[in-house]
């Protein structure tokens, strides 16, 4: 049962049994993510300040030595993971192949792999708009014992045990599924601690909101273009407001709560369009569906697509039901 005073880690180790691997190894690796949000948060809130910091002589800050936010992120992620004894490998936007994690003994015993985007909408970072994190988590599928391969990165999304993001927002919220619905928690300064803020979230079946960079319209395929038409078209709940972030977290956490629609489609000039399957789409698209929404190319089920590289991108379409349904539907006439 959900308490409105429930802290994530008092949530974690009650929700433990319910999950179906009860080993409570991913209550771990979910605690370990929970620990690198917060100190990733406090990097992200000083932003700012840089410059400032830099000149009275901090230690970790020296003018242009400064790390961007993102490598700071990832190293921050990687690190927190890795020393716990659960993860054998990990892949991440900011690295060119997956990293390969060996448990202390050597023997190749831990059995979770995550993907990761450390810090997700990072050019939003220097005109103060919230960015975010999105991880992905999956066990491997070569025997424990081995070392960790790419077939263990290479697995659709179906296959997903946990996925969820980290919003540095108005508020820092860390937002999860491991299958069971999605809960989103809040997290208080001044104790450091994450809160159970919002329970069981779902998105609308309707929504009244579009967000996709329209500047790229020109280049958007014939049914995309006819969507946003009918987006924008007089009806008695039409035209749907338009917004966008440009920080895939950002947009696809106020749709979620408010309903509406995401699109990173292909373009004539991306052909995939921008987003990445591994660890962008496939954790939002298990995010969505477990709130009751929806995640597609414009023709196929995000996580029924059978990934063939680590980096590779696909087109994005999500959200509330009904509209990504409406989205396909002008895809399919096209
Ligand atoms: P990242 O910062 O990890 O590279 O991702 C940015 C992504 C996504 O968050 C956002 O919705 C999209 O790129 C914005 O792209 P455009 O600027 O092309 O609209
Ligand atoms: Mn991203
Ligand atoms: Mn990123």
């Amino acid at each position: 049962m959900s308490h409105t005073n429930q802290t994530l880690g008092e949530f974690i180790i009650e929700n433990q049994s319910s999950f179906k691997y009860t080993s409570g190894e991913l209550s771990r690796l979910i605690n370990s993510i929970r620990l690198a949000a917060k100190v990733v948060n406090h990097e992200v809130n000083k932003a700012g300040l840089v410059d400032i910091l830099g000149a009275v002589g901090d230690t970790n800050i020296q003018g242009e030595n400064q790390q961007k936010l993102d490598v700071y992120a990832n190293e921050k992620f990687i690190q927190t993971m890795t020393k716990r004894n659960i993860v054998c490998g990990i892949a991440s936007e900011e690295e060119d192949d997956f990293v390969a994690i060996n448990s202390q003994d050597e023997n190749h015993q831990n059995k979770y792999i995550v993907l990761i985007d450390p810090l997700d909408g990072s050019s939003n970072i220097d005109v103060n708009v919230s960015v975010g994190t999105i991880f992905s988590v999956y066990r491997r599928v070569t025997p424990v014992g081995t070392p960790v391969t790419i077939e263990d990165f290479l697995q659709k999304g179906n296959q997903q045990v946990a996925a969820g993001y980290v919003i540095y927002g108005t508020s820092t919220m860390l937002v999860y599924t491991t299958g069971d619905g999605v809960n989103g928690f809040t997290l208080n300064p001044a104790i450091g601690s994450f809160y159970l803020s919002h329970p069981n979230m779902q998105f609308p079946e309707d929504g009244q909101i579009y967000s996709v960079n329209e500047g790229n319209y020109i280049h958007f395929p014939k049914g995309i273009k006819d969507f946003i038409k009918y987006c924008q078209k007089e009806e008695e709940d039409r035209p749907y407001t338009s917004r966008y972030i440009g920080s895939l977290v950002s947009d696809f956490h106020r749709n979620m709560i408010k309903g509406g629609i995401y699109m990173y489609p292909k373009s004539s000039k991306n052909m995939n369009g921008k987003l990445r399957l591994l660890y962008e789409c496939n954790p939002m698209a298990f995010l969505a569906e477990q709130a009751n929404g929806k995640a597609s190319d414009g023709f196929t089920r995000i996580m029924d697509i059978e990934p063939t590289e680590l980096h590779e991108r696909v087109p994005f379409i999500c959200g509330s039901k009904n509209m990504v349904e409406k989205a396909e539907e002008f895809m399919r006439n096209a």
